[in-house]
Parts: structure tokens; C-alpha cells; sequence
């Protein structure tokens, strides 16, 4: 936690020479940034597991790593269009260096270990088989979105490169964007499974409502923390809660551990987001790959200047004028040091940290070493969110 005085300086530093600075590789994006790529793994693919050395072995990050690849590979040939310059564009950000650290896939397969029933070998293959198709279905929505919003926010980069939409203009890009969502959909119906394709479809919903009603937003919603958290839900968490649904719903598991693989994305979801806040006003832009204070500057407000106004109510008339005078920013900043905005925003990402592991403590009891270190590893991706720092 920065002591007040610091809070001040940093903010206010940033907040008089953000306009000025050079342009930064921008945020990686949304479920982009938080997992290693060596890391959370559970794979039933005998030649992976004997390179394993023993430790890796009860690493489950290690073991998943090769379905990542895996993953990562049949994206590629996935997005194979008529037009090449289609492909091209589509595959933009599965491209060796590109594909980001495939946290989605990483949190589905290990949720798909973690959920797992005994049943013969055959069936067991076929329906990890499926599993990956989801990892790789959500992969493709995740991107699909990122591409459209980067049209919308006018972005010149993205996970440190240059967006789609720099590279190849706004309307191939938006093409793109369709083009992978009809992949993605394409991908699911052949699934065969109806409820399967109405979670990620309600994803995809709240996806682009969240982006409405962040674009949309009247100036007494900007004050309204319960505005902000379902437009963070939507973004940020609807569409891993869903696909963590969709799992255990491919799996054949009960309704309460459908509910329980939802409650663990969704509540991921939001503690990450609620970090992803602290650091845009924390974080320097050499840690994060961007300008900081980059929400406020774009007229977005977020949890911590959320909580400043619950202390000092008269910060909601700044924040209702918007952000567009530089004089409100600062004077917003102002606020939020002498606030408790930023540890109240800790506190409230930790308690979405703990309900995303209280709901792997939720699921029946298991002896099974795999299920146990998978169940293990999604508790601990919990703690490393709260403890990332860009
Ligand atoms: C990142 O937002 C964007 C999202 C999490 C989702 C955007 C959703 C849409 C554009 C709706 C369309 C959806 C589909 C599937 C086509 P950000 O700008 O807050 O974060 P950033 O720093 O990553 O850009
Ligand atoms: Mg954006």
C-alpha cells in the first residue's frame, strides 16, 4: 500500500505529464497479463508426461502446458479463411509471439481437471478432447472482442504490438472480428450440445452490452458503483464464467457444480479486473506497458475513485462533469489520496479472490492426486492476481 504522500506526488506527477508522454506499448488486455506460460497444466498425453521431470509432474500448470500449445496450434489452422487477407487478419494474434498468455485455456482445462468424473480411458480422451475445443472456442471470442474494441477505442497497439485495426485498417479488422465469432460458433455447434452454445452466446450478449453501457454511460451512472461492477461482470467476467459453466456442463456434471465452475470464473474474473484498477492509478507506466491513469483520462471511472466518493461525496459533482478538463482529473486524484479508495478496492478484489476459491472448496471430495493439484493451482491463480503488479 503507497502512504498518502507518496499516492499524492505519483498521481499528480502522472496525472500533469500523462498528455505528454510517449506512447507506450498500451494494457495487454483484459485476461491477457496473469499467467506464466510455463505454467498451469493437467494433460493426459503420455509422451508429454514422461518429458516431465519429476517436480513438473506435481506442477498442474506444467503438465497443461503442452494442450495450451496444443490449443494454440489448432487456433492457427482454425482461422483459415477463402480470402488470404482474412487469414491473415483472423490469425493476427495467434501468431507465434502474439498469442498473449492464453490465460483462458490455462483456467479451462485446469477447471476441466478439476471437475473431472473416473470413467474409462477412451471416454476420458474424448471428452478432454472437448474440453480443449471450449479453451479454444472462448480463446477465439476473447480475441474476437479485443480486435472489435481496439476498432472502438481508435487503439494503435495492443499486447504490445500494433493493433489489427493499425495494421490493417478499421474494416478488415471489424471483418476479422466476425470472422473468428463465426468460427467460434461454428466450433461449438459441432459440439452438439445446445446449452453449450447458449452460455457462450450469452457471453458474447454480455460482452457487448458491458461495452454499451461503458460507451453509454450517463453521468449519474458514472457515480454509481453498482452500475460499475455489472458493466465489469459483463466485461470482464461473463465470458470465463460462462465458458467455466460450459465445462461442466460438457462434462455431464450436476447443476451445483455447474454453478460452482460459474461462481469461480465470475468471481476471477472481477477480483482481476478490480486489480487491473488499482494499477492504472499505481502502476508505472514501465511496469504495466502503459500510460497509467489511462480509465481516468478516457473518462472512466473505477472502483477506487468509486470508493473516494462514499468518503467524500462531493467528488461525485467532478466526476458526474466527466473527465475532458484536466483540471478534474487532478482534482479527482486529489481525492482519491486522501481517500482509502485503493485499499478498499484491495479488500474487495480479495473478497472476490476468496469466493473464486471458496467455490473450488465447494466441489465434492476427491482422493484424486490431479483433481486435487488442479482444484490447488485455480485456488492459487486467485492469490496471484491479487498479487500481480502489472
Ligand atoms: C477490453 O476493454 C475489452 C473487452 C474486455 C471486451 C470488449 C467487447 C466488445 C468490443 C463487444 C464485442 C464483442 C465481441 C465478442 C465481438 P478495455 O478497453 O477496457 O481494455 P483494454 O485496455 O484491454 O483495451
Ligand atoms: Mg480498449
Amino acid at each position: 500500500m503507497l502512504p498518502g504522500c507518496l499516492l499524492l506526488t505519483g498521481l499528480l506527477r502522472s496525472a500533469s505529464t500523462a498528455s505528454s508522454a510517449p506512447r507506450m506499448p498500451k494494457n495487454m488486455g483484459s485476461w491477457d497479463k496473469f499467467t506464466s506460460s510455463s505454467c498451469y497444466s493437467h494433460s493426459n498425453n503420455a509422451s508429454s508426461k514422461a518429458r516431465l521431470t519429476a517436480k513438473e509432474q506435481l506442477d498442474p500448470l506444467a503438465l497443461i502446458k503442452d494442450e495450451v500449445s496444443e490449443v494454440t496450434d489448432r487456433l492457427r489452422s482454425m482461422v483459415v479463411a477463402e480470402v488470404p487477407e482474412l487469414t491473415s487478419a483472423a490469425g493476427y494474434f495467434f501468431s507465434a509471439g502474439a498469442e498473449g498468455k492464453r490465460t483462458c485455456p490455462t483456467v479451462l482445462l485446469l477447471m476441466a481437471s478439476a471437475i473431472s468424473m473416473k470413467i474409462s480411458d477412451g471416454l476420458e480422451n474424448r471428452s478432454r478432447a472437448r474440453h480443449m475445443r471450449v479453451a479454444e472456442i472462448t480463446e477465439m471470442i476473447h480475441i474476437s472482442s479485443l480486435i472489435h474494441d481496439d476498432v472502438l477505442d481508435d487503439a494503435d497497439t495492443r499486447r504490445g504490438m500494433d493493433s489489427l485495426n493499425f495494421t490493417v485498417g478499421k474494416k478488415l479488422a471489424v471483418l476479422a472480428g466476425d470472422f473468428l465469432l463465426f468460427r467460434a460458433f461454428s466450433a461449438a455447434v459441432s459440439l452438439d450440445n445446445t446449452e453449450v452454445v447458449s452460455l457462450l452466446a450469452t457471453a458474447v450478449n454480455n460482452l457487448v452490452t458491458g461495452e454499451l453501457m461503458q460507451m453509454s454511460i450517463t453521468p449519474a451512472q458514472r457515480c454509481s458503483m453498482d452500475y460499475y461492477l455489472q458493466k465489469t461482470y459483463y466485461k470482464t467476467a461473463a465470458l470465463i464464467s460462462n465458458s467455466c459453466k460450459a465445462i461442466a456442463v460438457i462434462t455431464g456434471q450436476t447443476a451445483e457444480i455447474q454453478a460452482l465452475a460459474y461462481q469461480y470464473g465470475r468471481h476471477l474474473g472481477i477480483a482481476y479486473q478490480l486489480i487491473d484498477d488499482i494499477l492504472d492509478f499505481t502502476g508505472t507506466t514501465a511496469s504495466l506497458g502503459k500510460a497509467s491513469l489511462s480509465d481516468i483520462h478516457q473518462g472512466i471511472v473505477t472502483a477506487p475513485i468509486l470508493f473516494a466518493m462514499e468518503e467524500f461525496p462531493e467528488l461525485c459533482e467532478i466526476v458526474e462533469q466527466g473527465f475532458d478538463d484536466p483540471s478534474n482529473v487532478e482534482i479527482a486524484l486529489k481525492y482519491l489520496s486522501k481517500s482509502q479508495g485503493i485499499e478498499k478496492t484491495r479488500l474487495l478484489a480479495a473478497e472476490h479472490a476468496k469466493l473464486a476459491a471458496d467455490a473450488i472448496d465447494g466441489l465434492p471430495e476427491s482422493e484424486d492426486q490431479v483433481i486435487l493439484n488442479s482444484r490447488q493451482a485455480l485456488k492459487d491463480l486467485t492469490q496471484k492476481f491479487m498479487r500481480r503488479t502489472k
